[in-house]
């Protein structure tokens, strides 16, 4: 799969974000070692720290079914900053594959990719 697909599948399931108080869609579309690809979005609560970010999302969905292995994660947001996860979601992603790819994309064509070994140096671990 090429990084703009999966970006693709990343806008496609941020389509199905729950965010009535942020008002903020966020999606994720994760690859595994084996290409397998479980997407994600943000799921909001009235609690509001009770929140799920859409990488987080996609994190556990993959978790849940085997799969603990990722070679990158494509995110999506309409925002006029890159999308780069937020601090929880890097130390999430670490526990797994701390070596994976990031892809960020917003509107327009053009994406940023970093990996994630770069974007969280001295991830908490014992
Ligand atoms: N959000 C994500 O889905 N991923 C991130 O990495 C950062 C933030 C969500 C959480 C919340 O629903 C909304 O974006 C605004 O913070």
């Amino acid at each position: 799969m090429t990084d703009r697909e999966l970006l693709s599948l990343a806008k496609k399931a941020s389509m199905n974000a729950y965010v009535p108080y942020s008002r903020f869609p966020v999606g994720a579309a994760l690859e595994c070692e084996d290409g397998t690809v479980f997407t994600g979005c943000n799921v909001e609560n009235a609690a509001l720290g009770s929140t799920i970010c859409a990488e987080r999302t996609a994190c556990c969905k993959a978790v849940s079914e085997g799969h603990r292995s990722f070679k990158r994660v494509a995110i999506f947001a309409d925002s006029e900053n890159w999308p780069t996860p937020c601090g929880a979601c890097r130390q999430f992603l670490h526990e797994f594959s701390p070596d994976m790819e990031i892809l960020c994309s917003k509107a327009g064509d053009r994406y940023v990719s970093y990996k994630l070994s770069a974007l969280m140096p001295h991830a908490f671990d014992y």
